[in-house]
């Protein structure tokens, strides 16, 4: 019988050492140490035997399945030492996946174009919240509330829950609210611009949106005058636009402006001569612009008459319009990558 359970421990041993999978393990624990393995039967047989014999092969079996066990608990921690090894191998000549970028709005890259330029000609930037006060969006720009030029901007009223005008709010219209606010904490000379996104409630089209970006200048100093809007302009458009550009000036009505016009830059498509794209007309429509009424530099706290600027106002989206040749403004919401992959 000793013979027996030295020639199992032996072979157990020696088997479980060389075992290459669990299961592989687990079918040997069965065989060797299982309620229906020889060596059970071995140990249920044991309390047969004489007293004399018991002592002699019950010591041997107990230290033979004791050691049986140890050497499964070995083998099994090197192999689950080896599985995890495998898990974390890092394949360093595999190829490399391709990480999907995002990719900046042809909008985010005529803004960071527009405040580079503008930085560079000593322009500061100003911002200022999306809803505001009837204050700075309508009052404070010279249209008191029975002004008709209110209904030029067709506006999303924010509930506030107060029928107190200084307590009524909207979605800006328009990125002049900066001007009265940069004013009241700041004393000119100054000239800065305003990025910003605007609100109008009107149904879209391809030339409308009810949400899209304005950029506003501000200029004031003791003798700021047309020309010098005229040059800053024409720096501006030369410089973004990459060719020589020239802005021409119409006269137009805006109450925060006196006198006013709207600008227009030559047609690059066409060079002048009349084509598609700027109506036959030689020119293309860019935006609002005057001298700041002196009603504005009072409602910032200004004394009327010291100073003198230039403010301009136009929608970004029309500038990058021009600039890619987009032809519909609701594409730039569509938050389609194809669309925006295609600018540089
Ligand atoms: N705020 C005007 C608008 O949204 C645009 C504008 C016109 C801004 C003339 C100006 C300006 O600063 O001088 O329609």
């Amino acid at each position: 019988m000793l013979k027996k359970i030295k020639k199992i421990k032996g072979e157990a041993l020696k088997k479980i050492s060389s075992a290459n999978t669990l299961t592989e393990l687990e079918d040997l624990r069965v065989f060797y140490l299982g309620k229906k393995s020889e060596f059970n039967d071995i140990l249920k047989g044991l309390k047969d035997l004489s007293t004399e014999e018991k002592r002699k092969v019950g010591p041997s079996a107990n230290e033979t399945k004791k050691g049986i066990q140890e050497a499964l608990e070995n083998r099994l921690m090197e192999l689950e030492e080896a599985e995890d090894a495998k898990k974390e191998w890092i394949d360093i000549t595999a190829p490399g996946k391709k990480i999907k970028k995002g990719h900046l709005s042809p909008l985010s890259i005529v803004q960071n174009n527009i405040e580079d330029i503008f930085t560079s000609m000593g322009f500061e930037i100003a911002d200022g919240p999306d809803i505001d006060s009837e204050f700075y969006n309508f009052d404070a720009m010279n249209m008191p509330a029975d002004h008709p030029a209110r209904d030029m901007q067709d506006t999303f009223w924010v509930k506030t829950g107060s029928r107190k005008e200084e307590e009524r709010a909207v979605l800006r219209t328009h990125t002049s609210t900066v001007q009265v606010r940069y004013m009241e904490k700041n004393k000119p000379p100054f000239r800065i611009i305003v990025p910003g996104r605007v609100f109008r409630s009107e149904a879209t089209d391809p030339s409308h949106e009810h949400t899209f970006h304005q950029f506003e200048a501000l200029v004031v100093g003791k003798d700021v005058s047309v020309a010098n809007f005229l040059y800053i302009a024409e720096s501006f458009f030369t410089q973004f636009f990459r060719r020589k550009v020239n802005v021409r000036l119409r006269p137009s009505y805006f109450p925060f402006v006196e006198p006013g016009f709207e600008f227009d830059i030559n047609c690059a498509n066409c060079g002048g001569k009349g084509c598609g794209v700027c109506k036959n007309t030689g020119w293309i429509e860019i935006g609002g612009a005057g001298m700041v009424n002196q009603k504005v530099f009072e409602a910032a706290g200004y004394d009327r008459g010291k100073y003198q600027g230039f403010a301009w106002g136009f929608g970004m989206e029309r500038l990058a319009m021009i600039k890619y040749k987009i032809s519909d403004i609701r594409l730039f919401h569509s938050g389609d990558v194809r669309f925006t992959r295609q600018f540089k």
